[in-house]
């Protein structure tokens, strides 16, 4: 537990101050959204105070120095993914809507009828719908990377499948609802042999893993603020230069347009170019504040710290009859799927939010995922920088306490 003073951490998220159920609350559901530190809070608080009023729009001082901020946290984006423009930093709503964007413009533009795009066994459905809808438009084909029994990819099927029909490979990073971190720099390297583009879905990797998508030569990259201790609404679609300058508007509107008149309309450069109507002002300055929280510990920290949770906590849980890890990687980031013998994961859930213990039980928007396992869910502990070995003695009691009612 090096470099980290998890006391001080905490003391700056004040929500993990309060009480659930009347017992201390324990959150553990950080894959679906992290808490936010007083920083980040602070920022919002600012932002109506003393500055709330629209950006790229007005002359006025508050437009001004709105639109200024606006173009900081675009710029700490780059600096912290390693990009090499700041307007290849699309700021939109959120994962969802950066592939989405994706999905739709680049597959207006660069695909056609037998087309192949390949995604994984383990995606997000953000990151399988999207493009089963472009497939079924544009008459292309869905292909799918199996996984083995411990929940990783299987790369030498995935060697046979890229050929001259693939178009575009999408992938996540880290798996939601397994944990496994996927080997993405081959992932990468394979598909542009091929000539294929590759979307990197960063959603549950960015708040735990050090991002560089020059080393990494990706593509796209995309993730959201608000698993990053950052606001809702917000999320980043990163882009190669070429590759965005080549591609389609999204959506038409504000901001998006150089020139209209009821014969044309010209398009904007980038990134404003997929940036229509007023974004979500409020979430795009105060990322920079979330942003500039993890930069404060370094990620490289955070990783190490979470890496010897997981561990912690994989060990713990296994002392618990019949309760079956799912997802067993080599390669892990900081989360714990679950099923017991006997017990439905949204009783167990129940049981423990009546502990003030936080889980997120289901199929956790990846049902192929739970169909390959045989099972209709599991319960699901996502660590964060702020979580402590004594909270995963709390779940594994908590657990224990559930079975022991349950069965
Ligand atoms: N995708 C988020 C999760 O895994 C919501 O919980």
């Amino acid at each position: 537990m090096d470099n980290i003073d998890i006391q001080a951490i905490r003391a700056a998220f004040p929500i993990l101050k309060r009480e659930v159920n009347g017992k201390p609350l324990v959150y553990l559901d950080n894959g679906a959204t992290t808490q936010k530190p007083q920083a980040v809070i602070d920022a919002i608080i600012h932002y109506y105070s003393d500055m709330n009023s629209n950006v790229h729009r007005g002359v006025h001082y508050l437009s001004q120095i709105s639109t200024d901020a606006f173009e900081v946290t675009r710029r700490k984006v780059q600096e912290f993914i390693h990009a090499q423009h700041d307007h290849e930093v699309i700021i939109t709503k959120g994962t969802t809507e950066s592939i989405n964007i994706v999905a739709q413009c680049y597959g207006k533009a660069f695909i056609h009828a037998g087309d192949e795009i390949i995604i994984s066994a383990m995606e997000h459905h953000s990151n399988i719908v999207p493009w089963q809808m472009l497939c079924e438009d544009k008459g292309a084909f869905l292909k799918v990377i199996p996984m083995n029994e411990a929940g990783e990819l299987d790369m030498e099927v995935y060697r046979t499948l890229l050929n001259d029909k693939t178009k575009l490979v999408a992938v996540n990073y880290v798996s939601n609802a397994l944990g496994t971190i996927n080997p993405i720099k081959e992932i990468i390297d394979l598909a542009h042999a091929s000539h294929a583009v590759v979307l990197i879905d960063a959603a549950q990797a960015i708040q735990h893993i050090p991002m560089d998508v020059q080393a990494l030569d990706v593509d796209f990259l995309v993730f959201s603020g608000h698993k990053m201790y950052g606001p809702t609404g917000v999320g980043v679609l990163y882009g190669k230069e070429a590759l965005l300058n080549q591609m389609p508007p999204y959506q038409g509107g504000g901001d998006m347009i150089k020139e209209v008149t009821f014969e044309k309309t010209t398009y904007n450069e980038l990134p404003f170019k997929f940036e229509a109507g007023t974004p979500n002002i409020e979430a795009g300055i105060t990322l920079d504040a979330a942003i500039d929280f993890i930069q404060g510990i370094g990620l490289e920290h955070i990783k190490k710290y979470e890496d010897e949770l997981l561990a912690y906590a994989t060990e713990q849980l296994l002392t618990i009859d019949g309760l079956r890890i799912i997802g067993t990687a080599k390669e892990k980031s900081s989360v714990v799927s679950f099923v017991i013998d006997g017990t439905h994961p949204y009783d167990v859930g129940v049981i423990l939010d009546k502990l003030g213990i936080a889980v997120r039980t289901g199929h956790h928007c990846a049902q192929p995922v739970m169909d390959q396992f045989g099972i209709p869910g599991t319960i699901r502990a996502s660590f964060a920088l702020y979580n402590t070995k004594e909270e995963i003695d709390a779940l594994v009691a908590g657990v224990k306490r559930a079975v022991n009612m349950l069965i």
